[in-house]
This record gives structure tokens, C-alpha cells and sequence, in this order.
């Protein structure tokens, strides 16, 4: 079963939690990760995932204009339909907007017809609400919930499409 992890990343904080993101996802069986930069997507192996990842660095409490130009140019979108969707973002501060990011992401995700999802609460510690955070002054307890995070999207996406 294929999962893609589509970001953007100038100084490298978000590739870098993309990256844990893909080793939780790569803890379930059978799950072939795809990560993409923005600008190199696989659109074949986008096409074929079941779940789509999306990571932004906070810019002014929202997502970076990179991203959003993305989901605004549908030429090269591939069709999201149907498949689970959900969103992860690094920032500088805890108070600076990373919460709102992750949600301008989500905007996007339901118009599509994403099947949006984080585990949220639900499955106890480490607890993921909207969607992992990274902040910079505080690396080291966010791998724990970008791998918990990862994890929980590819169990899920095995529980929707068990035949993939
Ligand atoms: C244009 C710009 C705006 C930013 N705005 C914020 C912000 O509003 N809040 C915040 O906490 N960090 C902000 N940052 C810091 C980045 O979100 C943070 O360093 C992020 O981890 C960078 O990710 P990257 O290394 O993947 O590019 C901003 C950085 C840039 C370049």
C-alpha cells in the first residue's frame, strides 16, 4: 500500500520531521512510503496512495505560500478524492500560529474530498489534536509524535483500504 508525504521545507526543519513521519508509516506492513518535496512529486505514485501527507513551516501563522499555491493550481493536482488526508507543521514559537497552519491545510484537504485525519486524541498518549507540531526550541518531543502520528495514518489507511 502506497502513503506519499508531500511537503515544503527551505531550512530543512520540515523535511527533516517528514522524514520521522515516513518511519512511523513504514512500521506497518506492506506500506511503501513516498516523500516528496513539492517541486519533485512522483504524480504517478501520488495518484496511487491512499493517503496523502501534507507539511508546511509556518509563515505569519499560516501555511507557506508555497503550499497554497500548490492546492490552488489544480492543473497539477492529481485528484485527492477519497483518500485520507492530514497535516503536520514546524515553527519557531509555540505561540506563533503552527495550529492555524495545520488547519488552512485542512481547509484545503475537505474541499477536495479528503478523508481527513490525525488520531487526534483518541488513541491516548502521545496525543495529536489537529495534526503534529514541531517547534524548533523543543526537537526532541516532537519526533515522539510525528512517529506516533505517521504510524496511526498508515494503521488507518490499512484499516480503510485493506485490499491495497
Ligand atoms: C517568511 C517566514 C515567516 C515565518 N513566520 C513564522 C511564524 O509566524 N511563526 C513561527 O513560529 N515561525 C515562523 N517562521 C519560522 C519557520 O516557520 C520555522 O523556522 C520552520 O521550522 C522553517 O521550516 P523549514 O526549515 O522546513 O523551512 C517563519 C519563517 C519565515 C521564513
Amino acid at each position: 500500500m502506497k502513503l506519499a508525504i508531500v511537503y515544503y521545507s527551505q531550512s530543512g526543519n520540515t523535511s527533516k520531521m517528514a522524514e520521522v513521519i515516513a518511519n512511523g508509516m513504514k512500521t506497518v506492513e506492506t506500506v511503501e512510503v513516498g516523500l516528496f518535496d513539492l517541486d519533485k512529486i512522483d504524480y504517478n505514485f501520488l495518484a496511487e496512495s491512499k493517503a496523502v501527507i501534507f507539511g508546511t513551516p509556518t509563515y505569519y501563522a499560516n501555511m507557506c505560500w508555497q503550499l497554497k499555491k500548490w492546492f490552488d493550481e489544480p492543473d497539477q493536482n492529481c485528484n485527492l478524492e477519497g483518500k485520507i488526508g492530514g497535516a503536520f507543521a514546524t515553527a519557531n514559537f509555540i505561540q506563533g500560529g503552527s495550529e492555524n497552519a495545520i488547519l488552512t491545510i485542512i481547509n484545503h484537504l475537505m474541499p477536495k474530498g479528503m478523508l481527513v485525519y490525525s488520531g487526534g486524541t483518541a488513541l491516548g498518549k502521545p496525543y495529536v489534536h489537529l495534526g503534529p507540531v514541531g517547534i524548533t526550541e523543543y526537537k526532541e518531543t516532537h519526533d515522539d509524535l510525528a512517529f506516533n502520528f505517521g504510524k496511526r495514518i498508515a494503521e488507518k489507511a490499512k484499516q480503510l483500504f485493506p485490499n491495497a
